[in-house]
């Protein structure tokens, strides 16, 4: 933290000098550094306790109804939770309705990455009420706007029902 501080105000110093220089020619949001790796999943729950008003947008969405709507024989069908859930064969990801009951479905951290850290994070500035610009950064930079690996693609761009035949007949 005392790093990130440090460099805060030298880069405000720096930006200050050259405004001064060459006119005020920079953007003013400053470019967000990758949230930390390694990361588990915490589930909706925990985001939502933050992010109210994003959690009831999801929660009428299809998203919050995929592993739902699954029909009842493919409710365990790990080619079907790969895209029906979250964090489905990776660590700490969805295992079944009964022991992961916050990654049913496909929630925030398919989209923005798990958010174990970004948790950690933010509920240290959690009694505050306004954050100074310095934790705001802090809090964004834990965590992905949208993850950077096309996730929408991943799971939609896909021929994936075609192969399931079966699937098709149940229709
Ligand atoms: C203790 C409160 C808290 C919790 C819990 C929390 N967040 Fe956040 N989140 C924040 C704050 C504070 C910010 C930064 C300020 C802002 O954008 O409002 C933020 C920002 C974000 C952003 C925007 C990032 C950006 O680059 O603009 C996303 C996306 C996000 N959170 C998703 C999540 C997800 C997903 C979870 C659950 C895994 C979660 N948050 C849990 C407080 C929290
Ligand atoms: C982990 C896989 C996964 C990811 C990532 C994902 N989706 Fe989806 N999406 C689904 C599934 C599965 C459904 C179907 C849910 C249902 O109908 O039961 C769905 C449904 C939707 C629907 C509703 C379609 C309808 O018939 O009304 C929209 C729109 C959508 N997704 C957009 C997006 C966008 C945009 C992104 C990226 C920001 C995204 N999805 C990321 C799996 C995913
Ligand atoms: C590669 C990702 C992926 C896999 C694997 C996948 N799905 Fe989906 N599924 C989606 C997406 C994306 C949607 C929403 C868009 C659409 O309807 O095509 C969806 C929608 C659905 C829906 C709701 C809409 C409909 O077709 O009635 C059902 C039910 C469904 N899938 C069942 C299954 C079953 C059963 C399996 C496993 C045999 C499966 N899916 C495997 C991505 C996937
Ligand atoms: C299907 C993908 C998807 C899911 C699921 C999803 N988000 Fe997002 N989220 C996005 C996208 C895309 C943006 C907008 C990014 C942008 O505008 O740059 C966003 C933006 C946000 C932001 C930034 C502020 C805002 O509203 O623009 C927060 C906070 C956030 N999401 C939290 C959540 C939480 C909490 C959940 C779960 C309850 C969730 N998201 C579920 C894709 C998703």
């Amino acid at each position: 933290m005392r790093r990130r501080t440090t460099t805060v105000v030298l880069g405000t110093a720096a930006a200050a000098f050259a405004a001064l220089m060459v006119g005020d020619w920079r953007p003013s949001a400053a470019v967000l550094a990758d949230p930390p790796a390694g990361q588990s999943y915490v589930g909706t729950k925990r985001c939502a306790s933050c992010h109210f008003e994003q959690y009831m947008t999801w929660k009428k969405s299809k998203h919050a109804l995929s592993f739902e709507n699954l029909p009842p024989a493919y409710k365990s069908n790990a080619a079907c939770l790969q895209c029906h859930t979250t964090g489905f064969g990776q660590p700490g990801g969805f295992q079944d309705e009964a022991s992961t009951p916050d990654l049913v479905g496909n929630t925030c951290e398919n989209c923005h990455g798990p958010g174990s850290e970004h948790c950690k994070i933010a509920e240290g500035f959690a009694a505050k009420k306004t954050l100074s610009p310095e934790e705001q950064k802090a809090a964004k930079e834990s965590i992905w706007r949208i993850t950077p690996d096309n996730g929408c693609a991943k799971c939609h761009m896909t021929n994936a029902h075609k192969a399931h035949e079966q699937y098709e007949k149940s229709k």
